[in-house]
């Protein structure tokens, strides 16, 4: 909406990178986003299409920008996509803006990602859902959340639903410490609930054989940690456990207030630079302001779980 206070006329680029890659595209006026705040996935629809790794799409994206009729190209996503944006403004000049969506919240330079706060509040619920139900059976529960490379949808989901033990990719995992503690809270509470990470690697998954996207990350589909530690733990403690993926539930549905209007804080701050041609900036959320920062710094290397937080999590671990 703002970019129509600005006088501009608006494209969608239909999924992403691939729709300027062959050029498919639709006008958006008004009615098409009045009242979309409610709604979540995308109305311009997405996919994992790196131009840089196909041969000539590069070029046709050029072209397609310049036969488009484009002004400049405001892209919104997470590392891969505002990666991309990044190359397309250092190597090529383009005008391009970024806008930080992506429920991991790792991209760098911005405090959060619109996403990541819905996304969390689902598996929230999901987890203290499954402790109920482990509660009644006296199980172990596990719940295995997204989170490829960076451990924030675990580490605040398991923080905020009382979690047991919380297994994040930055860390590795110790299971039999793991075990022995959760042998310890379970006769006292008789269940215990851990939040895993997909992207955990497991002692049992070494030398596993990953499968690769066009961006170079592993295809998770097939690893299924939360069974495999279900398995370990189950083994090592004597206790029956069960384990549950909320896997793309997590990606679907109304978006929170908080993401609400940080995705609105961000798409105006988005227009506004375009407005001034201000290029090669993503916008972020900096405690409480929404301002420009260099896009390369928010792609040049993945916002990681800390230490301190990973600390901060442990002590609730009783
Ligand atoms: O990048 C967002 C993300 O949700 C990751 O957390 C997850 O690993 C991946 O996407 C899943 O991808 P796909 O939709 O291709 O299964």
């Amino acid at each position: 909406m703002r970019a129509l206070d600005h006088g501009f006329s608006c494209l969608g680029i239909l999924e992403g990178w691939k729709g300027l890659v062959e050029g498919n595209s639709k006008p958006i006026s008004l009615t098409d986003v009045e009242d979309i705040v409610k709604l979540g996935g995308t109305i311009l629809k997405t996919t994992r299409t790196n131009p840089f790794k196909r041969e000539g799409a590069v070029e046709k994206c050029l072209s397609n920008f310049k036969k488009m009729g484009l002004h400049a190209l405001v892209a919104m996503g997470g590392e891969d996509t505002l990666g991309v944006a990044t190359r397309f403004y250092k190597e090529h000049k383009l005008n391009v803006v970024g806008v930080p969506k992506t429920m991991d919240n790792d991209l760098s330079a911005t405090d959060f990602t619109f996403g990541f706060d819905t996304s969390v509040s689902i598996a929230m619920d999901a987890a203290e859902r499954l402790k109920d139900t482990g509660k009644s059976h006296s199980r172990v529960m596990i719940l295995e959340v997204m989170g490829r490379h960076a451990g924030w949808v675990a580490l605040y989901t398991g923080t905020a639903s009382a979690a047991d033990w919380i297994l994040i990719p930055e860390k590795k995992p110790d299971i039999e410490k793991m075990c022995q503690h959760l042998k310890k809270v379970h006769a006292r509470k008789g269940v215990a609930l851990v939040v895993v990470s997909e992207g955990v690697q497991l002692p049992s998954q070494n030398g596993q054989k990953e499968e690769l996207d066009e961006f170079g990350h592993m295809l998770l589909k097939n690893r299924e940690v939360g069974e495999s530690l279900a398995k370990v733990i189950e083994e090592k403690t004597g206790i029956e456990t069960r384990s549950a993926s909320i896997g793309h539930i997590q990606r679907g549905g109304p978006p929170s207030l908080f993401d609400r209007i940080l995705g609105m804080r961000a798409g105006t701050k988005a227009a506004d630079l375009v407005h001034q041609g201000d290029w090669g900036k993503m916008v972020a959320l900096r405690g409480n302001d929404v301002v420009p920062v260099p896009l390369s710094d928010a792609t040049k290397s993945l916002k990681t779980v800390t230490p301190d937080w990973a600390q901060f999590a442990e002590i609730f671990f009783k």
